[in-house]
């Protein structure tokens, strides 16, 4: 069973009287320990999807199972539990507390989910060190460069151990060097077992990248490599 399974899903906007489809009939199959990139124009319904994904939204019509459960039908109640427990974001625009710690912003989402004081600082320390900024445990975010932040980021993302890693153009904002860098994390958190589901616009990025569904108008193009 793929962790992630979609049949026949569908995704409509409604604002007054206009409507727009913004994913049509999508099936996909992600197993656990994939590194998937996807990517399509602006609008094709790349962030739609990943909001679909991420139990941020739920699809109009089509199953979309994460797990082994149907959180497709799920109320936003169970959706943000589940959303909690197994997924970690990554945003374009990093989304840190800018008057927070870069260990503060790590060390949230462990208080969240109730872990004890003295195991949630062994456990930040930790992934400080991951993503290879354990000197940086005191900085504010403004102190650091785009990459930095990204990778405190990406380390926030972690914290709870998610199933899945959700980046929705996470090196959109960097330069190409910083970009890599990012993309470097990724690679390795993939060798070390993580599942990991990545939006780009960045065709170059995208061609390194094991597998790659390809969107245009709310379609997919071509899942195949
Ligand atoms: N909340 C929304 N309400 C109405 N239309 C939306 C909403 N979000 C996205 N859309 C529309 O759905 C389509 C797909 O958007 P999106 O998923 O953001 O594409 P992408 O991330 O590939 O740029 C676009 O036509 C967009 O205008
Ligand atoms: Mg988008």
């Amino acid at each position: 069973m793929p962790i992630i399974k979609m049949n026949g899903l569908s995704k409509i906007y409604k604002t007054g009287k206009v409507s727009v489809e913004a994913l049509r009939k999508i099936d996909i199959d992600i197993d656990e320990n994939e590194f998937v990139a996807i990517v399509g124009p602006s609008g094709s319904g790349k962030s739609t999807l990943m909001n679909i994904i991420g139990c941020l939204d739920t699809p109009s019509t089509g199953d979309y199972y994460l797990d082994d459960e149907e959180v497709g039908r799920f109320g936003s109640n169970k959706l943000a539990e589940v959303r909690n427990r197994k997924i970690g974001f990554v945003f374009q625009n990093f989304n840190l507390l800018s008057y927070a710690t870069t260990y503060e912003n790590i060390e949230l989402p462990l208080i969240f989910s109730g872990m004890p004081a003295k195991r949630r600082k062994t456990r930040t320390m930790e992934l400080l060190d991951r993503v290879g900024l354990a000197e940086r445990a005191a900085h504010k975010p403004t102190e650091l460069s785009g990459g930095e932040m990204q990778r405190i980021a990406i380390a926030r993302a972690l914290a709870n151990n998610p199933a899945i890693l959700l980046a929705d153009e996470p090196t959109g904002n960097l330069d190409s060097v910083s970009g890599g860098s990012i993309i470097e994390i990724f690679r390795e958190l993939h060798a070390d077992g993580a599942t990991i589901v990545m939006i780009t616009h960045d065709r170059h990025i995208a061609d390194n990248i094991p597998r790659v569904i390809k969107l245009k108008d709310g379609g997919i193009v071509d899942s195949l490599n």
